[in-house]
């Protein structure tokens, strides 16, 4: 695993992508070189607000761009997304990364990623360097309304793929949940990120038709280092394990469901 480093990014640019959720570019050559789709950083605007300074909180690595920059996919959840949501071009952000563990590529058959909603980012990154790889990736992007939809035209300039999108109120393509009527044909290999209830669902999905599967959980997380014990689940072993290193990406049999 590459080590991380702790440095500081001056933003490229921020722009709106759909309801409360920003694309938000960075110049930082340090992480950009060794991150790998599924790590994350911590990130931070350090203390630009001496007054009310708040903790770095974690991302997907959302994209590697030409020189030296990453892309982020930043959803206004409270303060600290607030807060990143209003930086513009020259801003400098805190990051610490990469972090944690990756997904595995897989060479050998196709990679079908479930999305559900700030789920999205690890597989911009993903689809992207495995269609480079040459390995065939479809991407099926579920949101609970079609105003929160990522933008797909922006999905398709970072992946080259276009979204399958499915939408709980059905107001953006078709309506239902990620796992519903999957098409599932050349047993492809699952990777999936998103709340817990649809991870859960995707684990008995993979089970039921024996396919291998990847999950990456969203846990709170305070430090994303292994210190503060904030980010912990639990294993299929019964014992809890740190997802910010020994995840956030996991075998889902690892994990117990
Ligand atoms: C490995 C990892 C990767 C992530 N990648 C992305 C990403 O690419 N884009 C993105 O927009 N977000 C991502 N997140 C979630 C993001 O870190 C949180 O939304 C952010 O920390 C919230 O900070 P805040 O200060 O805005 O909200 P807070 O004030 O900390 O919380 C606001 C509300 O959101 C809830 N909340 C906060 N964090 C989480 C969480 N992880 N899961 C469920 N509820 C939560 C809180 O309970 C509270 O109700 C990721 C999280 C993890 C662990
Ligand atoms: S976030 Fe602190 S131990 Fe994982």
């Amino acid at each position: 695993m590459t080590k991380p480093v702790r440095t500081w990014g001056r933003v490229r640019e921020n722009r709106k992508a759909a309801e409360a959720t920003f694309w938000i570019e960075v110049d930082c050559p340090e992480v950009a070189e060794t991150a790998r789709p599924g790590q994350f950083v911590m990130l931070g605007t350090g203390l630009a607000d001496v007054a009310a300074p708040f903790l770095p909180r974690p991302f997907s690595i959302g994209a590697r761009l030409a020189g030296g920059g990453i892309g982020f996919l930043v959803r206004v959840f409270g303060e600290g997304t607030r807060r990143l949501a209003e930086v513009s071009p020259g801003d400098e952000l805190l990051v610490l990364g990469p972090l944690g563990r990756p997904f595995t590529l897989p060479a050998d058959r196709p990679a079908l990623c479930l999305a559900g909603g700030v789920g999205l980012a690890p597989f911009l990154f993903l689809a992207a360097e495995a269609t480079e790889g040459g390995t065939a990736v479809r991407i099926v992007y579920g949101e609970r309304s079609g105003a929160r939809v990522f933008d797909p035209d922006l999905i398709r300039r970072i992946t080259g793929v276009t979204p399958e999108l499915r939408t709980e109120d059905g107001s953006v393509g078709r309506r239902g949940l990620v796992v519903d009527g999957l098409d599932l044909s050349g047993a492809p290999q699952l990777l999936a990120c998103g709340p817990s209830p649809m991870l859960r669902a995707c684990a008995a999905l993979a089970a039921q038709h024996d396919l291998p599967l990847q999950v990456s959980v969203e846990e709170h997380m305070g430090c994303g280092v292994g210190t503060c014990q904030g980010c912990v689940v639990l294993s299929s072993q019964g014992e809890w394990v740190k997802s910010c290193t020994e995840g956030p990406v996991f075998d889902a049999r690892e994990l117990s469901w």
